[in-house]
């Protein structure tokens, strides 16, 4: 089934629908959600909903454009938080020059340090990384985070980079974005990178697939970007569904040893 790698349902925009829309996602054949925290208050909702719902789990972490609400108190929340069955990663984390709403040097303090419980931890990472190329790659090299594990969510930059990532052993997440007719460098990644190091996510309730492109988006839509890659990789779109589920269950480890 589906493998949904990144969302945001506690965010207000399900407010109106949440729980049906959640109960409907079986039917459209998604087996697993990830909800992905951003803000501190975030991580609490995140943690709520995968405890209310078997196949939802929970990544914790605060969004580089929320880090200036982070301190002491909030990293051990996130440390106690890590080890509860349901909570499967750090994330989402990173750092974000086109909003661009906190200090470079602050974003990278917070950065790391989530980073830092990630590695303590033993959990994968989500990163967000926007027009922060450079300076990703840089703590991603210094902090070694090919020990760790993760994902490069909503992977936005050329096959250049997305090489350094892989020869991480990172994995990259693709979205909405693969449809869209201007995502010329996203394809090309889509094409470059093997099956096995992709991951699907819509970050729901954004990006949504054309020809949903505006409105909000939820992981019914994730066919659509199966499709897309298949496409582009001149395979089926249950092939690629099949082994990102694979890939999503051997990243975030904790889904089956937990156990169902
Ligand atoms: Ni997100």
């Amino acid at each position: 089934m589906i493998f949904e790698s990144h969302a945001h349902y506690d965010d207000e925009a399900f407010d109106g629908d949440r729980e049906e829309l959640l109960h409907s996602l079986s039917a459209q054949g998604v087996g697993t959600v990830i909800n992905v925290a951003a803000s501190v208050d975030g991580i609490e909702s995140t943690v709520r909903l995968a405890e209310e719902y078997p196949f939802v789990y929970a990544a914790v972490g605060v969004h580089p454009d929320e880090v200036g609400e982070m301190d002491q108190g909030t990293l051990e929340r996130m440390r106690r938080l890590a080890r509860e069955d349901k909570v499967v990663a750090i994330g989402e984390i990173g750092l974000d020059y086109y909003w661009d709403k906190e200090k470079h040097e602050l974003q990278k303090e917070w950065f790391r340090r989530q980073l830092d419980v990630a590695r303590q931890e033993k959990l994968p990472f989500i990163i967000h990384s926007r027009e922060a190329a450079a300076d990703t790659l840089q703590v991603a090299r210094e902090e070694r985070v090919g020990e760790i594990g993760g994902v490069v969510h909503c992977f936005s930059y050329g096959v250049e980079l997305a090489r350094e990532y892989l020869n991480m052993g990172l994995y990259l997440g693709i979205g909405g974005v693969v449809t869209f007719k201007n995502a010329r460098k996203l394809k090309e990644v889509a094409e470059y990178a093997p099956l096995s190091a992709l991951l699907l996510e819509t970050d729901s309730p954004y990006l949504a697939p054309v020809p949903h492109r505006g409105k909000r988006n939820d992981s019914g839509n994730l066919p659509l970007v199966a499709q897309a890659i298949g496409e582009i990789k001149g395979i089926s779109p249950e092939e690629v569904i099949r082994v990102t589920e694979e890939n999503g269950r051997r990243l975030f480890y904790k889904i089956d040893k937990n156990g169902k």
